[in-house]
């Protein structure tokens, strides 16, 4: 009860509406992007998150997440992951749903593309691949909510045994590109 999920629940809605009054247009993916990309990886002194549990261990994403929500910093998070309601239908085409049950959950005819879309693309501000056996290249889009001019430039820390490759490397936005692509090519070290 005083820990986990349901403390970090209210506290985390009561940033989301602080965030959707500064900022009325982001979608809830965007607030969410906002906020995990902005977390803190260690507590807000910079000392090291530990794990809990019957061995206390420094803890990785798998213990926290996105990490410890810093609320001022998800107000300026200079990029977000966005998804609108067609990147949700894409998602559901990824899993499995039929075209039918497609169409009758968003009310609009809807034919899935033949192959399916990949999981994997779902625009979320995290990497998940549940079985790296072969080279994995994904793609994420980001739309800059910073300043007009901003430029981006990928910093990879791999996990142990792979590697992470960002093509383009460099990100520029100007007032007309808002919005840009990049794709991240996953594969395991033998
Ligand atoms: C990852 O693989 C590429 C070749 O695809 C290589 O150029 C690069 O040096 C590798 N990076 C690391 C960190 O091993």
């Amino acid at each position: 009860m005083k820990s986990g999920t349901s403390m970090s629940t209210p506290f985390v809605a009561g940033i989301v509406a602080l965030l959707k009054s500064l900022h009325p247009h982001w979608s809830p993916a965007a607030i969410r992007s906002a906020i995990v990309t902005t977390a803190w990886r260690t507590d807000p002194s910079g000392e090291p998150i530990f794990a809990d549990g019957s061995n206390r261990k420094l803890a990785d994403p798998f213990d926290y997440g996105g990490g410890v929500v810093n609320s001022e910093k998800a107000a300026k998070p200079g990029l977000v992951y966005d998804m609108g309601v067609n990147d949700y239908v894409l998602y559901l085409c990824s899993v499995g749903y039929t075209d039918s049950s497609i169409t009758r959950l968003v009310r609009k005819k809807t034919v899935c593309a033949n192959p399916k879309p990949s999981v994997l693309d779902l625009k979320l501000p995290s990497i998940t691949i549940p079985n790296l056996a072969k080279e994995v290249i994904i793609t994420r889009t980001v739309t800059n909510v910073g300043p007009v001019g901003s430029v981006y430039k990928a910093v990879i820390e791999a996990p142990m045994g792979v590697n992470v490759t960002v093509t383009p490397s460099t990100l520029v936005f100007n007032a007309k590109t808002r919005k840009l692509s990049f794709k991240v090519r996953v594969f395991a070290i033998e």
